[in-house]
C-alpha cells in the first residue's frame, strides 16, 4: 500500500449523512487508486481516465452537498460552495499535472488528498453534516 494513502476511519471520517459518507468513501478509494497508479508509474492515459472519473464523480458529490444545504436553509452554503470551487480547481490543476512528466506527481496527489479529505471533509462537510442531522435529513 502506497504511504500516500488516506485510509478511512469509520470513527473520524463520517459526517453523519449517509449518502455524503458514501461518496467521501468512495473518493478517498478513487484518489488512493490515482496516488497507486502514479507511484507505479502506470500508463498516462490509465490514470487520466481515473481523473476524469474522479472529476465526474466529485460534480456529482458537490451538487448532492449543495442541493441538501439549500433545500435546509445552511446558513453558510456560499462559504461552502467557493471552497468547493477551489477544490474543484485544484481537482482540475491535478489532472494537467498528472498529464505531463512531472516527478513531484505522487505529492501533489498527497497533498491534494490531505486538502480535501483532511481540511474540507473534516471541517466544513462536518459542519454540514452536523447541521443536516440536526435538522432530520435522512438522506
Ligand atoms: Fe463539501
Ligand atoms: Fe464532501
Amino acid at each position: 500500500m502506497s504511504k500516500h494513502h488516506l485510509i478511512w476511519n469509520e470513527n473520524v471520517h463520517p459526517v453523519g449523512i449517509a449518502a455524503i459518507d458514501r461518496q467521501h468513501r468512495e473518493i478517498i478509494e478513487r484518489v488512493n487508486l490515482i496516488s497507486d497508479m502514479v507511484a507505479q508509474g502506470n500508463r498516462h492515459e490509465a490514470t487520466q481516465e481515473e481523473m476524469e472519473d474522479l472529476i465526474l464523480f466529485t460534480v456529482e458529490h458537490f451538487a448532492l452537498e449543495e442541493r441538501l444545504m439549500a433545500e435546509y436553509g445552511f446558513p453558510g452554503l456560499d462559504t461552502h460552495i467557493a471552497e468547493h470551487a477551489i477544490l474543484f480547481q485544484q481537482i482540475d490543476n491535478l489532472r494537467n499535472a498528472l498529464r505531463t512528466p512531472n516527478p513531484t506527481k505522487a505529492a501533489l496527489v498527497s497533498a491534494f488528498l490531505t486538502d480535501w479529505a483532511e481540511q474540507h471533509i473534516l471541517h466544513s462537510d462536518k459542519e454540514i453534516g452536523a447541521f443536516l442531522a440536526a435538522r432530520g435529513c435522512s438522506q
